[in-house]
């Protein structure tokens, strides 16, 4: 009987113990493995820029009309806003009239104009303005351009900077000017969650894949992006094809297109160049970095930035956002480690300093991680791996703006563990900040409908609310 039982006992234990490891092995998977990469395949098909006679690339009529209008912060707070426009013809009208709403009062800036040479190119009259004193929270028009020429558009100027003030990012990557381009911004436009003010996260025209960097493609897309960057700021951060460096063709000064066409106010917020800058805007402390300028130890990135994160009050601005083009953690087999040699250089800072997000481009896909740092490593101690860290930021890569490069789809595998979500799709993001605890994020892909979320997560600030917030604490 005892023989029995025990012959019957041994395949049941077995069978348990086959669970039990199946069960392990279950378990180990979802701990060793990511997150999700998205069910969602999107129809592999090339990106392919529009063509020059486009209807979104139209001048406006008439000589010397104003074009490819855009703004963008002016100060270190919102108070000031730059307006930039071209002219093809002739420099000028150099004034710019601006009013608040129902106010019949009309006040006037005046721009500078600048020209450049590329090549055989030879820029149009470009018209930088920077209107200041603007009142908080408030509607302006403002008018380029004179007689039947003149053009009118309008902006909001921010609420005061404070701790509590809700307000919403859009996040446009590497957006280009393809067909893929203008269904990004078209998605961004007519999304009903959509932002104030877009933070981009670098790449603009994409003129350089044209034979000798064809600048007539920075203009055509000035006029493209021209129906949203005319009315709310485009925070600018400056990417890979914004360097135009050229010695074949005797261009040796990096970034001349972009820093002729492009305007920051990197000088109040004590940056020595217009590649890296802060601002302030409502409750959101936002700091741009260059992926593409020196940032080793004693380089003017470096020691601006060792002195920027000490300055930031939490109490004043409770968001740390950090913008940079190329992104520290990316699992797409597309410039990969590219963004490392940064990391290694500034990860610790913000890590000791608690920045919530950092939002990039470059790869041109979708990809978020998990709140991770990979800083204990000294060289000898072998500790190099990313580990999760709920004083890290969550890192957002949205390179998927649409440009004619195309998708990034080939992705390592199997998904590291840092990263959370991730889709190789053309679409936008919003960051919409409630209050000084909770900001609702969420990515949208160019597929779905407007108001369609492919992704989404409640941020909670790392300073007033270090609360895990990770896709698994909240499933
Ligand atoms: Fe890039």
């Amino acid at each position: 009987m005892s023989r029995i039982r025990t012959k019957m006992a041994a395949p049941a234990l077995s069978r348990r113990s086959v669970l039990a490891v199946l069960s392990l092995m279950l378990n180990a998977a979802v701990l060793c493995n990511g997150g999700t990469t998205s069910s969602f395949v999107r129809k592999v098909e090339k990106a392919v820029d529009m063509p020059l006679d486009s209807d979104v690339f139209l001048e406006p009529p008439g000589y010397n009309a104003p074009q490819q209008v855009h703004i963008t912060q002016g100060d270190l707070v919102g108070k000031a806003v730059i307006v930039s426009w071209v002219t093809m013809d002739e420099p000028g009208p150099d004034t710019v009239h601006y009013w608040k709403e129902n106010s019949k009062h009309k006040k006037k800036a005046k721009a500078t104009v600048t020209t450049y040479k590329y090549y055989t190119y030879a820029s149009g009259y470009i018209h930088h303005c920077t209107i200041k004193h603007l009142e908080f929270n408030t509607k302006y028009y403002y008018e380029v351009g004179a007689g039947s020429l003149a053009r009118t558009f309008w902006f909001t100027t921010p609420p005061e900077v404070g701790p509590d003030v809700p307000y919403t990012f859009g996040l446009i990557g590497d957006l280009g000017q393809s067909y893929d381009s203008n269904k990004t911004l078209t998605h961004y436009e007519l999304n009903p969650a959509k932002g104030d003010a877009v933070l981009f996260l670098g790449d603009l025209s994409y003129a350089d894949n044209y034979p000798n960097h064809d600048n007539v493609r920075w203009d055509t897309w000035g006029r493209f992006v021209e129906r949203s960057v005319a009315y709310q700021p485009w925070i600018w951060t400056t990417g890979n094809h914004e360097i135009d460096f050229a010695p074949e063709i005797g261009e040796t000064k990096p970034f001349k297109p972009f820093t002729h066409r492009y305007r920051v106010p990197y000088k109040a917020s004590n940056s020595t160049a217009p590649f890296w800058y802060s601002i302030k805007r409502a409750s959101a402390y936002i700091i741009v970095l260059s992926s593409y300028s020196a940032y080793g130890k004693y380089t003017p990135q470096f020691k601006w930035l060792e002195e920027e994160f000490p300055k930031v009050n939490r109490s004043e601005t409770p968001w740390l956002i950090v913008l940079l083009h190329s992104p520290w953690y990316n699992s797409y087999n597309y410039h990969y480690m590219e963004g490392e040699t940064m990391r290694v250089m500034f990860e610790p800072w913000f890590v000791k300093y608690k920045v919530d997000a950092v939002f990039a481009g470059h790869v041109h896909a979708y990809e978020r991680s998990e709140r991770v740092s990979n800083i204990a490593y000294n060289i000898v101690n072998g500790i190099c791996s990313p580990v999760s860290d709920q004083s890290a930021p969550v890192y957002i890569t949205i390179g998927d703006g649409g440009n004619l490069e195309g998708l990034a789809t080939n992705m390592t595998e199997p998904q590291p563990k840092y990263s959370a979500f991730r889709e190789a799709s053309f679409g936008h993001a919003t960051l919409a900040i409630k209050n000084r605890t909770h900001a609702y994020y969420s990515w949208h892909r160019n597929q779905d409908g407007y108001a369609v979320k492919a992704d989404s997560l409640w941020f909670f600030n790392r300073f007033w609310h270090p609360v895990d917030d990770s896709t698994t604490a909240h499933s």
